[in-house]
C-alpha cells in the first residue's frame, strides 16, 4: 500500500523505501564471497519489498523509527505483548532473509525429556558423552557453553536433571545469516520493534553472552570465507604487510591452518574452537602469541560492520575510525555486528613447548608451594622473553591434595635450548626442594603443530562454576615482598577450595595501537582466574550467596592487592562490581560516549558490555542469568 500515513511520519512509498533499504552502502562487492568493501542490500529485497503493505515495510527500513511503544515501555518487547511482531512479520523476516529464519530452534539437550517431540534415547546417550566437549555446541544455533548463564533448564539429565526442557535464556528466533543483508534485516527488525537482539558466534563466552531469552538471535556462525591478503597497507596504522580477511565465524583451528599453508600465524586463541574474529577480537583477545605481538584487536586492519542503524559499513583508520577505536577491545555486542574482520599476519615461526606437572601428594603443602613460590620469581622474565605459560592450580578437597599443572609452557620464536634456559632456574630450584618434574620439552617447525599438539581441549558446560579473573600487573612481581603478597594470595585462593587457571603472558603491542582494549592488559604479567564451586542441587539463594561471598572475599582479596587493575571481559564473573573500569581501565568513559552516539537506541546489548548498566535482565530466579525479560533499570 504505497502512500499510506504511518502514525505521525510522512507519507512514504514502498519504492522510497526500497530506495533507501537499497542504498545504505556506497561500493559494490570486490568478490561475491568475501566482500572486500560493504555494500547494500541486493535485489531480492527490491523484489521481495514490492508487496508489502508500508506497516510491514517500516519494519525493515534501516531509518532509525524506535515506535513510541519502546520508548516508554520499560522493557524490551516480549511475546504476549500488543507490541510482539505478528506472525506476518516473521515470515516476511524469514523470506527477506531467504528462508534463513530458525523459528525456537530447540535446545540440544531436548531429545533427553521423554515428553518432547525430539525425544531419542540413543541420541541423548551419544550426546551426554560428549556433552563437556565445545565441539558439541558451536554447531548449534542456540546453544552456549555457560549454562549456568543460561538459566539451566534444559541439559541431559545425567548432568543435570531439570525435569522438563524449557527454553529458558536461549533465543526465539534465529537468523542463520550467510551474508551482510541477512544481519542488516536482523539489526532493522530488532531495532523497529523493539525486541531483544542478540547475536551469537561460538557461545563460548563465559558470561554467557550470546543468550537472551525470547530474542532475536544473529547466528554469525557460517560467515566462513578466508581470504589471504599479500600487501595490506595502511600509512595511518603504519602497517604495510601481509594480512587474512576472514569472516567472523571462522575458528582457531580453521584461521591458525589457513595461517600455516601460507607460511604464516595470526594472534588466536590458545582454545581451539573459539570464535577468533567475533567475541575473541572484539574483546581484546589473548593468544599463545600475545607476548610478541599484543593483543588480538590490536592486530585489526578493517571490520566490515552493520551499525546500529542499519547501515553496512567499512570500520577502519580512516572510515568511522570511531567505530574502529571501539570495536578494538569494547567489547562484542555493543557497536555493530562485524561480518568479516581482517588482521595482521605473522611469520610463521619455530616453537617450542614444554608440559609437566607435580601434586603435593609425597611432598608435603610446604615443600609443594616453595616450589610454587619460586616460579613467581620468574614471571616477569618469561613474560619478557615473549613466552605464555598456561598453567592450574587444582584443590582436591576429598584427599587435601594440590595438583600444579603446566600445560604448556609455550615459546614462540624459541629453540630447544632457549627454552631450556628460560625453564633452567626454576627447575634447578624445584630440584634442590626435591620436587621431581619430568618436564617433555618438544620443538616444532611451526607454530601451527607447536599449538596443536600443546593445547588442551578445555571442559565446557559447567553447571555449578563461575570463574572471576584478575589482570595482575608488573607491579605485583617488582619485589620480592610483592611477590611473597602475590604467592600468598594463589595459596589462600587454593586453600578455599578455588580451581585456578593462570596465563603468564604480556600484552604490550609493540605497534602501540590506539584502541579501547583494557589498559589493564598493558601491564599484565599474570592472567589470573579462580572459580568458585557450589552445590548443584541448592535453592537460588544459596547459590547467589556463595556467588556474593566469592566477590566479596577471595576475588576481593585479588582486587586488594592489585589496586587499579581490570579483568579479562570474556573470561570474567558476571559480578565483577564495578565492570567498567574491570574491563576497560582508562578507556572506558570514552567506550560510553561512543555507546551513545553510535547506539543511541540500545539495540545492542549483552550484560556487562560497555553501557549496559541501563539495563538488566530480571531473571525468574533472581540469579545472574539470561532467563527473564531486559527491562531499564529504574533511575
Ligand atoms: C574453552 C574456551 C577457551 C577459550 N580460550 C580463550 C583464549 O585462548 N583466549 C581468549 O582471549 N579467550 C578465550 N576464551 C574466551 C573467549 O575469548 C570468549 O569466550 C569469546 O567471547 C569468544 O567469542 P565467540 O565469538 O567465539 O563467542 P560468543 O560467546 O558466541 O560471543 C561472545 C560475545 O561476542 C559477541 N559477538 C560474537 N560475534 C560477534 C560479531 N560478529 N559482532 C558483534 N558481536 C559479536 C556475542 O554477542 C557475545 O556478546 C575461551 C573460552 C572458552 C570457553
Ligand atoms: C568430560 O566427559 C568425558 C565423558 O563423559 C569424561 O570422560 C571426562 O572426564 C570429562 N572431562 C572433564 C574434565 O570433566
Ligand atoms: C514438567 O512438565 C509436565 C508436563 O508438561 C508438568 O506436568 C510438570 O509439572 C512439569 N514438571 C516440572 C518440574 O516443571
Ligand atoms: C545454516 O546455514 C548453513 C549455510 O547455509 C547451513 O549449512 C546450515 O545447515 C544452516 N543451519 C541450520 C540449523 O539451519
Ligand atoms: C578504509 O575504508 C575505506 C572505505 O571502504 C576505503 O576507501 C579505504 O581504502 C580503507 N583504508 C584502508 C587503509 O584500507
Ligand atoms: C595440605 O593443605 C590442605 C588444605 O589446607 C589440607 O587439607 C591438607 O590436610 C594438608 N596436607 C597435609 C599433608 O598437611
Ligand atoms: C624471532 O627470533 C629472531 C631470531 O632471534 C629475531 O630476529 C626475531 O625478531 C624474532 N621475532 C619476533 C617476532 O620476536
Ligand atoms: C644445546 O645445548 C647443548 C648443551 O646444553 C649443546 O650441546 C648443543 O650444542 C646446543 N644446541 C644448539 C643447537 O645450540
Ligand atoms: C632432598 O633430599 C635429600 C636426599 O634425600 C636430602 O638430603 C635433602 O635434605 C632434601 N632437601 C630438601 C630441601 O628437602
Ligand atoms: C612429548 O611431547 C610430544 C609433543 O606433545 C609428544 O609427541 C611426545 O610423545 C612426548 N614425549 C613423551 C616422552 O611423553
Ligand atoms: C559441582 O557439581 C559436580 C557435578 O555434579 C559435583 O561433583 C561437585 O561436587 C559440585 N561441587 C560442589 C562444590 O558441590
Ligand atoms: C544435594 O545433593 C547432595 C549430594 O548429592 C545431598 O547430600 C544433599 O542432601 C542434597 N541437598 C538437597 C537440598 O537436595
Ligand atoms: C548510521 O550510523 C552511522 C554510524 O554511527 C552514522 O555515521 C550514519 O550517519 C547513520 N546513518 C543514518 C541514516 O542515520
Amino acid at each position: 500500500m504505497p502512500g499510506t500515513r504511518i502514525k505521525g511520519q510522512p507519507p512514504i512509498s514502498t519504492s522510497r523505501m526500497l530506495t533507501s533499504i537499497i542504498l545504505f552502502g556506497a561500493n559494490s562487492y570486490a568478490s561475491p564471497v568475501v566482500p572486500r568493501s560493504p555494500s547494500g542490500l541486493k535485489h531480492f529485497v527490491e523484489s521481495s519489498l514490492e508487496d508489502l503493505s508500508s506497516a510491514l515495510t517500516r519494519l525493515f527500513s534501516p531509518h532509525s523509527s524506535t515506535p513510541t511503544n519502546t520508548r516508554t515501555s520499560r522493557c524490551k518487547v516480549y511475546p504476549g505483548d500488543t507490541a510482539w511482531p505478528s506472525d506476518e512479520a516473521w515470515s516476511k523476516l524469514n523470506e527477506l532473509t531467504e528462508n534463513r529464519l530458525l523459528v525456537k530452534p530447540t535446545p540440544q539437550a531436548a531429545v533427553c525429556y521423554p515428553n518432547e517431540a525430539v525425544y531419542d534415547a540413543e541420541e541423548c546417550a551419544s550426546l551426554t558423552a560428549t556433552w563437556n566437549s565445545s565441539y558439541s555446541h558451536y554447531i548449534h544455533p542456540i546453544e552456549m557453553m555457560s549454562p549456568v548463564a543460561q538459566g539451566m533448564t534444559c541439559l541431559p539429565p545425567n548432568v543435570f536433571d531439570t525435569h522438563n526442557c524449557t527454553r529458558g535464556g536461549f533465543p526465539l528466533y534465529v537468523i542463520n545469516a550467510t551474508k551482510p543483508e541477512h544481519v542488516q534485516l536482523g539489526v532493522n527488525f530488532a531495532r523497529n520493534t523493539g525486541i531483544r537482539l542478540v547475536v551469537k558466534n561460538t557461545g563460548h563466552d563465559f558470561l554467557g553472552k550470546s543468550g537472551g531469552k525470547d530474542a532475536l538471535s544473529i547466528w554469525t556462525h557460517h560467515f566462513k570465507d578466508i581470504e589471504y591478503i599479500e600487501e595490506f597497507v595502511d600509512d595511518k596504522i603504519g602497517y604495510s604487510g601481509p594480512a587474512f580477511k576472514a569472516g567472523v565465524g571462522v575458528q582457531a583451528f580453521e584461521i591458525y591452518k589457513a595461517a600455516y599453508e601460507k607460511g604464516k600465524t595470526v594472534v588466536g586463541g590458545e582454545g581451539e574452537t573459539v570464535g577468533i574474529f567475533g567475541g575473541y577480537i572484539q574483546g581484546g583477545g589473548h593468544s599463545p602469541l600475545t607476548s610478541l605481538f599484543g593483543t588480538g584487536a590490536d592486530q585489526v586492519l578493517s571490520f566490515d560492520v552493520v551499525t546500529a542503524n542499519g547501515t553496512f559499513v567499512t570500520a577502519n583508520s580512516t572510515s568511522y575510525p570511531d567505530l574502529f577505536w571501539a570495536m578494538r577491545g569494547g567489547g562484542g555486542s555493543t557497536f555493530g555486528v562485524a561480518t568479516a574482520v581482517t588482521v595482521k599476519a605473522h611469520p610463521d615461526m619455530q616453537t617450542t613447548a614444554s608440559r609437566f606437572s607435580f601434586t603435593s601428594a609425597k611432598i608435603g603443602n610446604e615443600t609443594f608451594w616453595a616450589g610454587i613460590r619460586a616460579y613467581v620469581d620468574y614471571f616477569i622474565p618469561n613474560a619478557d622473553a615473549g613466552t605464555y605459560s598456561y598453567f592450574t592450580l587444582i584443590p582436591n578437597v576429598w584427599t587435601g591434595i594440590f595438583t600444579f599443572n603446566m600445560s604448556p609452557f609455550f615459546a614462540p620464536n624459541k629453540t630447544l635450548n632457549e627454552t631450556q634456559a628460560l625453564l633452567q632456574p626454576w627447575l634447578s630450584r624445584l630440584a634442590n626442594l626435591n620436587i621431581s618434574v619430568d618436564p617433555n620439552i618438544t620443538h616444532f617447525d611451526s607454530f601451527y603443530t607447536a599449538w596443536r599438539s600443546s593445547f588442551p581441549l578445555e571442559t565446557v558446560e559447567k553447571i555449578n562454576a563461575t570463574t572471576g579473573s584478575r589482570l595482575f600487573p608488573r607491579a605485583n612481581f617488582e619485589t620480592e615482598e610483592k611477590r611473597d603478597e602475590l604467592y600468598q594470595n594463589l595459596r589462600q585462593s587454593s586453600e578455599n577450595n578455588r580451581v585456578q587457571v593462570h596465563f603468564n603472558i604480556k600484552a604490550v603491542d609493540p605497534a602501540n595501537a590506539d584502541n579501547a582494549v583494557n589498559s589493564a592488559w598493558r601491564s599484565n604479567i599474570l592472567f589470573a582466574q579462580q572459580a568458585v564451586r557450589w552445590p548443584p542441587n541448592g535453592t537460588a539463594a544459596e547459590t547467589l550467596k556463595i556467588r556474593q561471598e566469592f566477590q566479596t572475599g577471595d576475588m576481593q582479596r585479588w582486587r586488594d592487592i592489585s589496586p587499579g587493575a581490570g579483568s579479562y571481559l570474556a573470561e570474567a564473573d558476571r559480578l565483577e562490581p564495578n565492570f567498567g573500569q574491570a574491563f576497560w581501565g582508562s578507556k572506558y568513559p570514552r567506550l560510553l560516549e561512543l555507546k551513545k552516539k553510535l547506539d543511541p537506541e540500545d539495540v545492542f546489548f549483552a550484560t556487562t558490555s560497555a553501557g549496559s548498566e541501563r539495563w538488566r535482565v530480571e531473571s525468574v530466579d533472581g540469579l545472574p542469568n539470561e532467563n527473564g525479560k531486559l527491562c531499564r533499570v529504574e533511575a
